[in-house]
């Protein structure tokens, strides 16, 4: 496809210019494309193939060892008043910004390729869906966002002749540790990735415009972009829900989506419409409607099996891009929790030979990931495409506690469902991460402007979705978890869809509504309803003192919340008193 459009072409040759690049490679997203560039990236050893029967098509790929995950890196947004600062990046004055960044990509692309990747996020022709171009010198990028977006020419023709994209430059650089960086210009629809080819922050598309660029817009247009996986649940009278799920990084996201119901649930079906991200807006109904920004997944593999996710370990054989994963002899890729016994040898996640008996330390990084289209998912939901997107009935917000937070409880208002979400958190190995709305890494506002803004639209709302908290990571004395989680699931999910018909009984707690214990199915599984009640449902009054006034300073950190947030945690405190 011709590019005539000058706005794309004067901005990519700007950017060739400071970067000097060999070459420039214009995407088109063909199928013919792909298959010459995946050569071009094994000749590189970019991508190692697996096993040709078992896993056709699919490849291996490493990050730097010390660039697999969101942990280090310096994450700016940059206007030109501190006011429009964001509260969970680093704040720059944008003019200033961008002369340090254009100095910094200065004839970063010597002797290398820039690839143009034009992009679309959301359905084609949805009236939601944004576009962005990603200038990259790294062919995995281009891979991968060829899964994860609509890319090539369907983006093109969305751009036509439209100034209206993400203008985003990734540059793999050095890698060096303290030289990383995303660089936001919300006011200028520009992001710069620096030194990291690690995918939550080289796929622009994922974290960079899906939410922190999309919150940035979503706060001036009225709308919401979130960090949140959608879930559709069909009962046996075949009326179906759409849950959404706002939860941290790591806390089940991609796992509920690509949820599978139990045996005993018979006549249900669950469908799969995102596993990460969702843009939500008032329908002209009156309800909430939200469409997936992605097109694909790149999920957590640790964990992932027949068991625990039947979808998503049959989605994850043919055309598949597994990062920092182990590979055995025969090419199959291996990860935590594939199967109980591993081999004796494998080449672990950083290519390195592995021994069992002779390498104490585990081959696997506990953030592998899997690359999939989300055409591939069984699971997938036949609306996941529409334009309009689908209703939301319910959202919940779920964290990691392991002494603390019930298994699931029930807002008694939307208000407080957002201080559900204000105050949601995960215990992490060495440390209590508190994350409202799982958005700290990607807020692109004040947290005061966010929430203002969901309390904005919750005033629009004729019928507002229910609001819910869950934790499936409970556990006890000896630190095992309690709840079996993943399928098992969905034994709260019925739970939920049974409270959006407001039948099931439940028992009001300064905290929220939470079951009765015997309101959840328990058949098959080895929990009691003893354990429900001991165990997974407890409040404990003098915990949860202390977690409010943990909840209160932190707020207090922040300018401006919501008097609506501080009523609801007044009310807490009061009940607790
Ligand atoms: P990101 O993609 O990083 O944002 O993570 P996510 O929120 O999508 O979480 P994901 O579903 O990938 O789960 C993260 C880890 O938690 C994986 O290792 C899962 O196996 C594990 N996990 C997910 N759900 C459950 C559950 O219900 N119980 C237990 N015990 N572990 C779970
Ligand atoms: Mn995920």
């Amino acid at each position: 496809m011709l590019i005539t459009n000058d706005y794309v072409r004067t901005w990519v040759e700007k950017i060739a210019q400071i970067c000097r690049p060999d070459s420039i490679y214009w995407c088109d997203g063909s199928e013919e494309e792909e298959k010459r560039l995946t050569q071009v990236a094994v000749a590189e050893g970019i991508l190692t193939p697996l096993n040709p029967t078992h896993y056709p098509n699919s490849y291996a790929f490493h990050n730097y060892p010390n660039d697999t995950n969101l942990h280090v890196i310096t994450n700016y947004f940059c206007t030109e008043s501190e006011e429009d600062a964001s509260d969970a990046l680093a704040w720059r004055n944008s003019t200033d910004m961008l002369q340090e960044v254009e100095t910094l990509i200065t004839g970063q692309l010597e002797g290398k390729v820039m690839y143009v990747i034009p992009y679309l996020m959301g359905p084609p022709r949805s009236p939601f869906a944004k576009s962005g171009i990603q200038l990259t010198d790294s062919l995995q990028v281009v891979l991968h966002v060829r899964k994860l977006s609509r890319m090539g020419d369907v983006a093109w023709k969305a751009i036509g002749e439209h100034n209206d994209f993400l203008r985003g430059v990734h540059v793999t650089g050095n890698l060096a540790l303290d030289q990383r960086m995303v660089v936001h210009f919300p006011e200028l629809n520009a992001c710069y990735t620096l030194n990291t080819d690690y995918g939550g922050y080289a796929y622009q598309c994922k974290g960079s415009f899906a939410m922190v660029m999309g919150s940035a817009q979503a706060v001036q247009e009225s709308w919401l972009a979130e960090h949140m996986m959608i879930l559709g649940i069909e009962n046996p009278s075949g009326e179906i829900h759409y849950i959404a799920g706002a939860f941290p990084g790591y806390c089940g996201k991609s796992n509920l989506a690509f949820l599978s119901p139990p045996l005993y649930a018979k006549g249900y079906r669950c469908f799969t419409v995102s596993d990460d991200s969702a843009w939500l807006h008032v329908g002209p109904d009156g309800r909430l409607w939200a469409i997936n920004p992605d097109a694909g997944f790149y999920s957590v593999l640790s964990g992932t099996n027949k068991r625990t996710s039947p979808y998503a370990e049959k989605a994850i054989y043919e055309e598949v891009i597994f990062s920092n994963v182990a590979v055995d002899s025969d090419g199959h890729p291996w990860w935590q929790g594939k199967e109980e016994e591993i081999p004796e040898t494998l080449t672990d996640w950083q290519g390195l030979p592995w021994n069992k008996n002779t390498n104490p330390e585990s081959p696997f990084n506990n953030n592998g990931r899997f690359c999939v289209d989300a055409d591939k998912f069984p699971s997938m939901s036949s609306h996941w495409n529409e334009t309009t997107g689908i209703p939301i009935s319910a959202i919940i917000f779920g964290g990691r506690s392991k002494q603390l937070d019930p298994l699931v409880r029930e807002a008694r208002t939307y208000e407080e469902g957002l201080f559900y979400g204000v105050s949601l958190f995960a215990d992490r190995e060495d440390r209590i991460d508190r994350n409202p709305f799982g958005m700290m890494d990607f807020l692109g506002s004040s947290l005061s402007r966010y929430l203002q803004n969901w309390l904005n639209i919750g005033g629009q709302l004729k019928e507002k979705p229910k609001m819910f908290r869950v934790n499936w990571f409970r556990q006890d004395n000896e630190g095992s978890y309690i709840w079996p989680g993943y399928r098992e699931n969905f034994r709260v999910m019925e739970w939920i869809l049974k409270r959006l018909e407001n039948d099931a009984q439940v028992v009001d707690t300064p905290i929220g509504y939470i079951p009765d214990t015997s309101a959840i199915n328990l058949e098959g599984i080895p929990v009691t309803e003893a354990t429900m009640r001991n165990a997974l449902l407890t409040v404990d009054k003098e915990d949860w003192q202390q977690e409010t006034k943990a909840i209160r300073s932190f707020l207090e950190q922040f300018k401006n919340i919501p008097e609506e947030i501080y009523h609801a945690l007044e009310q807490q405190e009061k009940s607790l008193s």
